[in-house]
C-alpha cells in the first residue's frame, strides 16, 4: 500500500470478467454515480478513482478497468501488478459468463498476489426475468473458491457500494 499526499493509503483495484458484464459501468456507478446503456467496450486499460472514509482513515482506490475481450486487453501482468483487490464480474443473464469464471480465477491466482481479496460479482439483477445463473450457484462458487460474493445492479444502483466497500474493508 502507497502513501499519498493528501490520503492516508492509496491502494490498487481491478475489475475482471467477460465482455458487456458491467464492468465498466459498475465503475463509473461507483466512482461518478453515472450508468450508460450504450456504452462501448473498453480498449486497453482505463482508470478511475474514488475517495473513502474507512474508520478515521481517509483511502484513495485506484480501480483499474479492462477489456473482457481478448483482443482489447493490454499486458496481463502489469494489470494485475500491486493490486490489493479484484472485483470478478458475471453477467446472470448469460450462463456463458459464469462458465468462464474458471478462467478468470486460474487468471487471478496466476498474475494476482497471493492474498489479493476478491469478490465475486453476479451483475444485472435487475433483469431477473432473464436470468440464467441461480443466486445460489454464484454463492456456492464463491464459498469453494473462498471468495466474497454479491449480486449487483449497475443500472438500479443496487448492491455497487457495498460490492467494492466488501472488497476494500478486508484490505483494512
Ligand atoms: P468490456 O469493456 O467489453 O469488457 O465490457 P464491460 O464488462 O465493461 O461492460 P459494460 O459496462 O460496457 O456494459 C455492457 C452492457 O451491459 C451495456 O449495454 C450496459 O448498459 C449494460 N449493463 C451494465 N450493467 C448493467 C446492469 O446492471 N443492468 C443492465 N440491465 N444492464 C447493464
Ligand atoms: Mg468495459
Amino acid at each position: 500500500m502507497a502513501f499519498d499526499d493528501e490520503c492516508d493509503y492509496l491502494f490498487k483495484a481491478v475489475l475482471i470478467g467477460d465482455s458487456a458484464v458491467g464492468k465498466s459501468n459498475l465503475l463509473s456507478r461507483f466512482s461518478r454515480d453515472e450508468f450508460h446503456l450504450d456504452s462501448k467496450p473498453t480498449i486497453g486499460v482505463e482508470f478511475a478513482y474514488r475517495n473513502i472514509k474507512v474508520g478515521e482513515k481517509l483511502i484513495k482506490a485506484q480501480i483499474w478497468d479492462t477489456a473482457g475481450q481478448e483482443r482489447f486487453r493490454a499486458i496481463t501482468s502489469s494489470y494485475y501488478r500491486g493490486a490489493l483487490g479484484a472485483l470478478l464480474v458475471y453477467d446472470i443473464t448469460r450462463r456463458a459468463t459464469f462458465n468462464n469464471l474458471r478462467k478468470w480465477i486460474d487468471e487471478l491466482r496466476e498474475f494476482g498476489d497471493s492474498d489479493l481479496v476478491i469478490v465475486l460479482v453476479g451483475n444485472k439483477s435487475d433483469l431477473g426475468q432473464k436470468r440464467e445463473v441461480a443466486e445460489e450457484e454464484g454463492r456456492e462458487l464463491a464459498e469453494r473458491e473462498g471468495l466474497c460474493f454479491m449480486e449487483t445492479s449497475a443500472l438500479e444502483n443496487l448492491n455497487v457500494e457495498e460490492a467494492f466497500l466488501q472488497m476494500i474493508n478486508q484490505i483494512h
